[in-house]
């Protein structure tokens, strides 16, 4: 890895006054005395790029994790939006129009770009800057500034930034690091890595996500740095109190983002790099995996063992030896010899099948794809024009450049082909940074050759992208194959930008008390990096979690976005069945409850595709003006109002748990607490604890062993009683659960409050998608044991029954106020 990065290089140049000014219609370019420039827009939605290059030879404009589609969809999202306890002020609702400065307001020593979220100033001493919030506190600040040095090693130059920063500021994001969340007095590099057995403090892993939040005074900003080539970021670590950037690269290119909250950050930083589409509802399910499942009987087996033992599943894994010596888009004749059976006889389970899909192509040449891509020259090149090869599964290989567009839309085409015989139903890309065996660099060397789609370039700089376009490709063949369908792919290494075309895991993580504790944080952060869609290999890929250890795993990873049981099948079997008949009651139990809350993830789901609202966030994107949650690591809240505090401590069997602001109850039960206070809760081994934030509505399905099992003929609307005055919405969003962009939906919210003499539920809907439930079962938690009184819908009297901690009654799904009056009695 090849990051050289003094914090300050002693050669460095600087820039100098403004001699040149020039309004281009969109940027204001500066050149100083000495010849460095800076150009500055301002964007869409509170964003503002700066460019800076020492000298004037502007490279074209070129990024892969930009993505001009994205809009904030209008459709209810303004009202979506407010989902959150950090919802954006009312002049950021994202109508399409979102307020911009697009040109800059001059003054003797400065120029200053103003929106209703954001200032920023420039200076034209020394091309100085500084962001400020509304109320004129200082966001960023530049100390030492832009400069730049010669890269004796690489040629042209490397850029710095130094950012003065405060003593109680924290940073959060870059992606899937495995430390503490709080990035403060730590210094990270990008390389994408094939990082087998990392430890917690290993940098850097599989993905490149240059973005991070800053959090001062309990407002938050953004910063991202473009730049596919080796970036570092050092916050404190090399000077305190300062933040220093780097990037190996003759520009740097560098984006700001308004707050005021740690989620409003992310979604602008989406609204830039695309968000992740909505996922088939099936994608949702436990995912079963495991590197060793080498025979149709065994996959088939696999599935009939779930079935039989009445576990929950809705995808299987096919690992590397589904196919004929390792060699891609090949099926071992042997063990796989009809995959479309294979597949079938998957479905017939309702399981769909996920195979693994490498970048590497043996070097054979009796290899079809091997052939195809010698003839059409679309493998990698060294600088002198030789065919790079490198070990990895299958022995040595060349690899395709997925960089070239004739390059991945060859390699689409060849997804859908494979996908068309064989009826998969999603891939899995593994390897992609790209990975290669026996040389200490583990990839490419740097000097490699790539299209970089028309940017001709080095593998220095394609090599962070690699795996994003590789992704890339195999999404597009995907939906080339079934243009209706959601595409699934699963990706290992990533770019900014790569949310829009895959899912992602953590890697090859280990079997431990700390790795567990690693997941949590590494989803956590990558949900607060715009990719959302994330999960860890449940148990630990390298070697064998013991009972309890698996069952807490089980616990955690129920709630993450992503749910993959996934390990190495050489260091023994880890199926929820593996660990004794007690502990597969609780992992089934854990299952369960994650198919019963489908509509819910489904829905923030949708939310994030929305507006890109992350799935799941720690605490301080929660509450950031709490400062008690800026260090909480454990806690997560997942969807709008669920609050979960995982146990990651072996042998524990209570939990600390601190709750953010507002009254939260515990899942399915009635006594309130308040937040903005740290509880011991129970945790026996067989739960774990979760909280509903107090008005909220969660939706939930009855238990189904997969997707689409049962035809849902009453939704279940659990109620957790209001404390506060206020009205909280909560929505619902269905649709068929796969199906093209235009696909009908319907949008139910829920809007709880207070009434004088009790509470009031008043539903609206929207949307021409025509569910299968007829009925809505209202569970109410929260109320009196001895409940006495009287419930309305719609006017008409209903009789409320009990149901464990629950009050309940059954209601048509049109239903627009269900009034509850306590009896005299009860008050
Ligand atoms: C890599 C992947 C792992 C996979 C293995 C074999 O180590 O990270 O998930 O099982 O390769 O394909």
């Amino acid at each position: 890895m090849i990051v050289h990065t003094a914090p300050t290089r002693t050669d460095a140049l600087f820039p100098d006054r403004v001699a040149h000014a020039q309004w281009t219609g969109s940027a204001l370019l500066l050149e100083c005395a000495n010849g460095m420039q800076l150009r500055i827009s301002a964007l869409p939605n509170h964003t503002f790029r700066l460019q800076f290059r020492p000298d004037r030879h502007w490279a074209p404009d070129f990024s892969y994790a930009v993505d001009g589609s994205t809009e904030d969809q209008p459709a209810a999202n303004a009202d979506a939006v407010r989902i959150s306890a950090n919802a954006a002020p009312a002049e950021d609702q994202p109508t399409g129009a979102a307020p911009t400065a697009e040109s800059p307001a001059e003054s003797p020593d400065r120029w200053t770009w103003s929106t209703p979220l954001a200032t920023l100033t420039v200076w034209k001493e020394a091309l100085a800057f500084e962001l400020r919030s509304p109320d004129g506190a200082l966001m960023l600040q530049s100390d030492r500034g832009f400069r730049a040095a010669p890269d004796l090693e690489n040629g042209g130059h490397t850029c710095e930034l130094g950012l003065a920063s405060t003593k109680n500021e924290r940073f959060y994001g870059l992606g899937d690091k495995a430390g503490r969340l709080n990035l403060k007095d730590q210094r990270f590099v990008h390389w994408n890595t094939d990082a087998f057995r990392y430890q917690v403090d290993t940098d850097p892993l599989y993905k490149t996500l240059p973005f991070y939040i800053g959090l001062r005074d309990g407002q938050a900003y953004g910063v991202f740095l473009d730049h596919t080539a080796p970036t570092a970021f050092d916050f404190g670590a090399g000077r305190p109190d300062a933040v220093d950037l780097h990037v190996e690269g003759d520009e740097m290119n560098l984006y700001l983002f308004a707050g005021p909250g740690p989620v409003d950050v992310v979604r602008r930083y989406t609204r830039l790099t695309g968000r992740t589409p909505l996922p088939p509802m099936w994608a949702l399910g436990l995912h079963q995996s495991k590197w060793g499942y080498a025979s149709h009987e065994e996959v088939v087996g696999i599935a009939a063992t779930f079935r039989a033992l009445q576990i929950p599943c809705d995808a299987l894994y096919l690992d590397i030896d589904y196919m004929d010596r390792y060699r891609v888009f090949t099926w071992d004749s042997q063990r796989f010899p009809q995959p479309r059976q294979t597949v079938q006889a998957l479905a017939e389970f309702g399981i769909k099948t996920v195979a693994i899909l490498d970048p590497g192509i043996a070097v054979q040449p009796d290899d079809p794809a091997y052939q195809e891509g010698i003839e059409r020259d679309y493998f990698c090149r060294t600088a002198d024009g030789s065919l790079f090869a490198g070990r990895v599964w299958p022995g040595m290989c060349h690899f395709p450049d997925f960089t070239h567009p004739d390059v991945r839309a060859w390699w689409s085409n060849r997804v859908a082909r494979f996908v068309a015989d064989s009826g998969l139903d999603g891939l899995w890309n593994d390897m992609n940074e790209p990975a290669v065996m026996d040389v200490p660099t583990k990839t490419l060397p740097a000097g490699v050759r790539h299209h970089l789609d028309g940017h001709p370039g080095s593998h220095r700089k394609a090599h962070n992208a690699y795996g994003m376009q590789m992704a890339r490709a195999t999404f597009e063949g995907l939906q080339a194959h079934a243009p209706q369908k959601r595409p699934f792919v699963l990706t290992r290494a990533a770019y900014s930008g790569t949310q829009r075309y895959a899912s992602t895991w953590t890697g090859d993580n280990t079997a431990s008390w700390e790795h567990l504790a690693a997941a949590n944080r590494q989803v956590q952060r990558l949900n607060l990096s715009g990719m959302g869609f994330a999960g860890s290999d449940i148990g630990g890929f390298i070697e064998q979690p013991d009972a309890e250890l698996f069952l807490r795993w089980v616990q955690l990873g129920s709630f993450h976005p992503y749910c993959r049981i996934h390990s190495s099948g050489h260091h023994g079997d880890q199926e929820p069945w593996s660990f004794g008949a007690d502990i597969l009651d609780h992992v089934r139990r854990h299952l369960e409850t994650r198919m019963t809350l489908l509509p819910y993830f489904y829905t923030a789901f949708w939310q994030q595709a929305q507006d890109g609202t992350p799935v799941v966030l720690p605490l301080v994107a929660e509450d950031p003006s709490d400062v008690q949650t800026h260090h909480r690591e454990n806690e997560f809240r997942v969807g709008p109002h669920v609050l979960v505090a995982p146990v990651v401590t072996q042998g524990a069997r209570q939990q600390r748990a601190y709750l953010p602001s507002g009254t939260w109850y515990q899942w399915e039960e009635n006594h309130p607490f308040a937040g903005r206070e740290e509880y011991g809760v129970d945790a026996p081994l067989e739960s774990v604890p979760v909280f509903v934030r107090a008005g909220a509505c969660i939706p939930r399905y009855p238990v189904q062993l997969h997707v689409h099992e049962k035809s849902i003929d009453c939704l279940r609307l659990d109620v957790y009683l209001p404390h506060h005055d206020g009205t909280v919405s909560s929505f619902g969003y269905f649709d068929a659960g796969d199906g093209g962009p235009d696909a009908p939906f319907a949008l139910h919210r829920w809007n709880l409050a207070k009434s004088p003499q009790g509470w009031s539920l008043r539903q609206d809907r929207s949307g021409s998608y025509t569910p299968d439930f007829t009925q809505v079962e209202i569970r109410w938690y929260g109320a009196d044991a001895g409940f006495a009184g009287t419930v309305l819908c719609d006017g008409e009297q209903v009789v409320p029954s009990r149901h464990a901690a629950a009050w309940t009654v059954r209601v048509p799904v049109g239903f627009q106020h269900v009034e509850v009056h306590r009896s005299s009695e009860a008050e």
